[in-house]
């Protein structure tokens, strides 16, 4: 019997390439930047699977491409905002995705960037690589205290509950919207409304869809506390990022510090690089060695399982083994 045929569209770690290749014929993307659209396009013509990132577009012209061999798509990623979930169920492909394994390195990083923009550390390294370092000075680059202050979660997921647990144990009041909020010990659920009013940090992590997008717009901004701070590991999209540079622009937030954007990469031109309260790094939430390697593990699992015809051991759209 042939090998199953699967593209797999950049170099994921070994650990989850040497599996595949065990029982696939394999195609890489050699590239460091993601296939160009019609070079995906092309790779896909006549594949059984494809292992593809959150940067591929994953929708109906894509499946079409494929063609009818395709059985799974397996995205190296939780979220999975850059498939056409939909179209795939209707078409029954089911559609994997590597939830757990990047849950506390993602909520690392979460509160690494909610420590860094309270206490101004890249402002803090800038000043000293320039040479401004010249005394101890009683109100040199002030920021905002941690420990006692509130934390609004949006999205109680696995991510956002994690975030939820190194809050409490920096002595954080937490609160949550969205998501499995009353479930969880400590965690006080509230409306969207109190979340904005009351908390001193605002840490997104809830997916993103149309009811999610720009859901932190002009709006938004005007009812969050004054002077909070605004941190976000899930996706560029949930908020306005116009809006958000008025916000800190104006000095209404105190800062914002963002692992993702809208579009990725920010543009060198955006004007949010112009603030010095705005940080941005290129979205490494998920980026530890183990993770990763963990992360290609279980999306190379949900591929073979797909192309075996098995259920995926993470699938986002159960549905399609209904009436299986
Ligand atoms: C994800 O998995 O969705 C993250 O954004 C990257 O690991």
């Amino acid at each position: 019997m042939s090998r199953p045929r699967v593209l797999v569209t950049r170099a994921i770690p070994e650990a989850g390439l040497a599996l595949l290749r065990e029982e696939c014929d394999v195609d890489v993307w050699p590239g460091e930047e993601p296939p160009p659209r019609a070079e995906l396009l092309e790779r896909l013509q006549g594949r059984d699977g494809v292992l593809s990132l959150l940067v591929d577009r994953i929708d109906a012209q894509a499946m079409d491409t494929a063609g009818p061999t395709l059985k799974v798509i397996s995205n190296y990623a939780v979220g999975v905002d850059n498939v056409d979930v939909a179209e795939a169920t209707r078409r029954r492909l089911p559609v994997g995705h590597t939830p757990d394994v990047l849950t506390d390195t993602t909520a690392d990083l979460a509160f690494a960037l909610l420590l860094s923009a309270a206490r101004r550390l890249p402002e803090a390294e800038r000043f000293v690589h320039a040479g401004k370092w010249k005394t101890w000075g009683p109100t040199l680059l002030l920021g905002r205290d941690v420990y006692g202050a509130t934390l609004g979660i949006v999205g109680l997921g696995r991510i956002g509950k994690a975030v939820a647990r190194r809050a409490q144990g920096f002595g954080m009041r937490v609160l949550a919207f969205g998501g499995a909020s009353a479930a969880s010990a400590g965690i006080l659920p509230v409306d969207f409304e109190t979340l904005l009013r009351e908390s001193d940090f605002i840490s997104l992590h809830a997916p993103l869809g149309p009811k999610t997008r720009h859901l932190f717009d002009k709006d938004a901004f005007a009812r969050m506390k004054p002077g909070a701070i605004l941190v976000n590991t899930a996706r560029g999209g949930l908020v306005d990022q116009t809006a958000l540079y008025d916000a800190l622009a104006s000095g209404a937030l105190f800062a914002a510090a963002l692992d993702v954007t809208d579009p990725e990469p920010l543009p060198q031109d955006s004007p949010l690089l112009t603030l010095p309260n705005c940080l941005v790094v290129p979205h490494i939430g998920s980026a530890s060695i183990a993770t990763r390697d963990r992360m290609a593990v279980v999306a190379a699992r949900n591929l073979l399982a797909g192309l075996r015809g098995e259920r995926l051991p993470f699938c986002v759209n159960p549905e399609v083994y209904r009436g299986a």
